[in-house]
């Protein structure tokens, strides 16, 4: 019994232990030596105290301290320091005071937090806001987060995030989100090359929980002084720079180290304490005779994309790639791509395929050439970048192809543009050029082709491109070496590829090649309304797009339940729908438009100032639900929906006024609406009152209620409110004429 209770304990234990070992990502996807132990070394800073001449065990530097008061709460610090994988489990940084009894350990942590409070002034912040929350939730699921990090819905083997909401305000995690390699060096945390609205949301998203803001910290001058003097004597600038240098005493260095003792052993002592999994420890035991091993270049590159994490997003030699439970998360917007339209693409042979000049601009700046991805290539910056291209290049090879080049007398470039247009290869059935297509299949831009591929690769690749991507759709144009095309260049294959070459290397001077240019397809409006049922954008597939005789135009989203977007002019132009171009969107043709807030157009709010409520991602038919529309003898649609059980009937007519049409609406409740209804007329940065139940909408729109509207501000911007009372709402859009 006794023997199986401490079995027992001893497996909660392990579990404990296991739970803040420091999670060390490519080491738990490629566990393999020689790279796991290295990669442990490096990943964990020993070389930071212990000096290697190895390279491979350079260690990751720690985040830059120098404004970590801006950025970071001085509460939350203090806790971290007394404990970081107690605070944060599976963080990488070691336990510097474990040895310390706990009152003392708790008083240097105090004294350290009060000298990085010191380090920056925090900036005031606002707390999440639900629509920024919303937003971000998508981004973050969606441009390459969660290869790396847990998806919402909690996933193993994910870099841990710690309690962000008490470390961070908005403000300081997405300045940290938009420039992450100013603070963390490493690039291990690469930069997702995101617009400042973006970081903003996803830091919304991340602090989703915060409810009220961190409590403030303010530093004490006296205990600041000590915490500076602790934080010389707990060597912390090993990892973290600082102006002191890094005094004595010198320690053992890595080759010598005893693999039973110090931070390798159960025992506390001076030394850091890292809460290592049973088989970390093998492996960091096992790698200290490694200190003089020499690595093949081979190994470099595999060490580095395992280091930096390559490994989560491509896959390389059979190594790595996307693991088939985060699939999900990577998508696309062309679904005849299949697979090559949704994941990031091998790197298998890519020092042989793409200059040097690109390769670096791809890794250091994140250089796109498929804007059909959804996941971005983050930035890892030059000084990350920099030896990898090098290594990449040299370790990457590919026999040279043979070829003729086709001299001036041959015309290359006229041939090479003849064969890529429709009554040659055809290229531009799946390839835009210039970012104009022809066919439903939007791949790689031919324009992208020359600026970013070694030409050797080119031939090679167009010999034999299902030797490269065995799935892909790409067809081989000479199977067994010969030209279908037997009158072009003599029927010679590699002269025909190098007239592709030298066309498409001319970039910006290439003239398009034919079948390019297609006859739009503009869907006119007569005497009737035109109905469009489809894709438009900014709404999703339930889009209902209604053209009016006299040149007045809406799209109605048909999911929240809410006008979308009117403009004056053209109705649309629906090539994107029936050619598959675009992404399978209608276009919106005309002039004026304007954009209705996305969300429920109808909300019960108990106070007038409660703030409105977010658009639900994937509304409940509860909730609210379409129950379609009725046509009148013009054709004019009645939408007809429920939100909350509540039915409305919404009809919108056209009034011709002399070249600047407006629209009548009607919104009709057969029941008595509930109370506190209100309706969102319009969100905008510039809404005036402009007479009685009178407003300008930005700066050709005006609207005319049939009761008082209250307009209040939402941060920047502003909302414009009804209040849903009696048996009917009546709404007048008038475009104006723009100052
Ligand atoms: C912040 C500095 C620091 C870091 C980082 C660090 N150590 Fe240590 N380590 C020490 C100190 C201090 C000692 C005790 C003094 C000595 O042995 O030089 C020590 C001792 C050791 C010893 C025992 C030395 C002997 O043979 O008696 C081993 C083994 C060891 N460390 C391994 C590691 C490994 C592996 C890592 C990375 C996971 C690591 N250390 C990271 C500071 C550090
Ligand atoms: C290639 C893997 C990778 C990707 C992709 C990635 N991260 Fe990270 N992230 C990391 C690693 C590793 C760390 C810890 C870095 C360190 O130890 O210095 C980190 C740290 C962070 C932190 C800091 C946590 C703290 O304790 O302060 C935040 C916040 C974060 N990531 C958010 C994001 C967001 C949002 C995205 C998407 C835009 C993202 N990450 C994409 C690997 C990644
Ligand atoms: C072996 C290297 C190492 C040592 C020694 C070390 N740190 Fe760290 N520190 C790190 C790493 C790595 C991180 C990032 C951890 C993470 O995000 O999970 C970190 C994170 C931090 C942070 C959070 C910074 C931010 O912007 O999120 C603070 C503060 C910090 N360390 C302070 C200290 C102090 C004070 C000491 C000395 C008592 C110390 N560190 C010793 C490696 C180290
Ligand atoms: C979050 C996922 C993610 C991570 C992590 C990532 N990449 Fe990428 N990478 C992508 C995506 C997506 C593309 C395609 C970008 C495009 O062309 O628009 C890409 C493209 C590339 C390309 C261009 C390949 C080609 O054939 O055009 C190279 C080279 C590359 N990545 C190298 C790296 C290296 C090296 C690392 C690690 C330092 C890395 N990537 C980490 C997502 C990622
Ligand atoms: C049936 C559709 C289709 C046609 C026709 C087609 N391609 Fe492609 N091509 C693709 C797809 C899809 C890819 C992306 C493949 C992948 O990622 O594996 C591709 C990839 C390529 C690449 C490699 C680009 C890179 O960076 O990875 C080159 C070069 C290329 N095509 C050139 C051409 C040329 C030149 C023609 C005409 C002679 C042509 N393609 C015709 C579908 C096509």
């Amino acid at each position: 019994m006794k023997g199986v209770l401490r079995a027992f304990f001893a497996t909660i234990l392990i579990g404990l232990v296991h739970a803040q070992a420091p999670f060390v990502a490519g080491w738990e996807r490629v566990g393999r030596e020689p790279f796991a132990g290295a990669v442990l070394v490096s990943e964990l800073g020993c070389t930071a105290c212990h000096v290697s001449e190895q390279k491979a065990f350079l260690s990751k530097p720690g985040p830059d301290l120098s404004e970590v008061g801006a950025r970071v709460n001085g509460a939350h610090l203090r806790r971290f320091l007394a404990s970081p994988s107690g605070v944060k489990p599976g963080t990488t940084m070691p336990d510097v005071l474990a040895h310390l009894p706990e009152a003392q350990r708790e008083d240097v942590a105090n004294a350290l937090a009060h000298y990085l409070a010191t380090l920056g002034r925090p900036k005031p912040s606002e707390l999440p806001q639900p629509e920024a929350v919303e937003r971000g939730r998508k981004l973050y699921h969606s441009v390459g987060c969660v290869a790396c990090h847990s998806p919402e819905k909690s996933l193993s083997g994910s870099v841990p995030l710690g309690p962000l909401a008490e470390k961070y305000t908005v403000a300081s995690l997405a300045a940290f989100l938009e420039r992450p390699l100013d603070i963390r060096p490493s690039g291990r945390m690469p930069d997702g090359q995101l617009e400042r609205t973006e970081a903003t949301d996803l830091a919304s998203y991340l602090l989703r929980e915060q409810k009220t803001p961190p409590p403030a910290f303010s530093p004490d001058p006296s205990l600041a002084a000590r915490g500076k003097a602790l934080f010389a004597e707990y060597r912390c600038q090993a990892c973290h720079r600082a102006e002191a240098p890094l005094g004595s005493p010198v320690l053992t260095a890595f080759s010598k180290l005893r693999g039973g003792e110090g931070c390798l052993s159960d025992q506390r002592g001076a030394w850091p304490h890292y809460p290592l999994a049973e088989n970390q420890r093998a492996a960091l035991r096992a790698v200290l005779s490694e200190d003089a091993r020499l690595w093949t270049p081979a190994e470099e590159v595999q060490l580095t994309l395992t280091q930096l994490n390559c490994v989560a997003c491509h896959q390389r030699d059979g190594l790595g790639g996307v693991p088939a439970d985060r699939h999900e998360y990577f998508t696309g917007k062309d679904e005849n791509l299949g697979d090559q339209g949704r994941l990031p693409p091998t790197l298998t042979g890519v020092g042989a395929k793409l200059k040097a000049r690109w390769l670096h601009e791809v890794i250091a700046n994140g250089a796109s050439a498929r804007p059909y991805l959804n996941t971005r290539m983050p930035k890892f910056g030059s000084a990350n970048a920099g030896p990898l291209v090098a290594r990449l290049k040299a370790v990457d090879t590919l026999p040279p192809a043979v070829f003729t080049r086709v001299g001036e007398s041959g015309r290359p470039r006229q041939v090479g543009r003849d064969l890529v247009g429709s009554k040659g290869f055809n290229c531009i059935a799946c390839h835009t050029f210039r970012e104009k297509s022809a066919g439903a299949i939007q791949a790689l831009d031919l324009m992208t082709m020359t600026e970013r591929l070694e030409e050797n690769w080119f031939h090679r690749y167009l010999e034999q491109p299902e030797r490269f991507s065995p799935l892909t759709i790409m067809p081989g144009f000479w199977p067994d070496g010969k030209s279908p095309l037997t009158n072009v260049l003599g029927g010679d294959s590699g002269q025909q590829r190098d007239a592709l070459w030298q066309y498409l290397e001319q970039g910006p001077d290439a003239s398009e090649p034919a079948g390019l240019v297609l006859e739009p397809l503009v869907i006119t409006v007569k005497d009737e309304a035109v109905i469009i049922r489809r894709a438009f954008p900014g709404i999703g597939k339930r889009g209902i797009g209604v053209g009016y005789p006299g040149g007045i135009n809406l799209s109605f989203d048909a999911e929240q339940m809410r006008l979308a977007s009117l403009w004056t002019g053209g109705f649309i132009e629906a090539s994107g729908i029936w050619r598959g171009q675009g992404a399978g969107e209608a276009r919106i043709l005309g002039r004026d438009a304007v954009k209705f807030p996305s969300g429920p157009a109808f909300a019960v709010l108990a106070q007038p100032d409660q703030v409105w409520p977010v658009p639900d991602p994937t509304p409940r038919p509860r909730t609210v639900s379409f129950q379609g529309y009725i046509l009148d003898d013009r054709q004019r649609p009645t939408f007809r929906y429920l939100v909350d059980g509540f039915a409305v009937e919404d009809f919108f007519v056209e009034r011709p006024n002399a070249g600047r049409p407006r629209l009548e609406r009607t919104l009709r409740f057969p029941q008595a609406p509930p109370a506190g209804l209100y309706f969102r007329v319009a969100a905008n940065t510039s809404i005036e009152p402009r007479g009685v139940n009178e407003f300008a909408i930005g700066r050709s729109l005006v609207v005319r209620l049939s009761g008082p509207g209250t307009v209040r501000g939402v941060g920047d911007a502003k909302e414009l409110l009804l209040p849903a009372t009696g048996g009917e709402l009546k709404l007048e859009y008038h475009f104006i004429a723009q100052p």
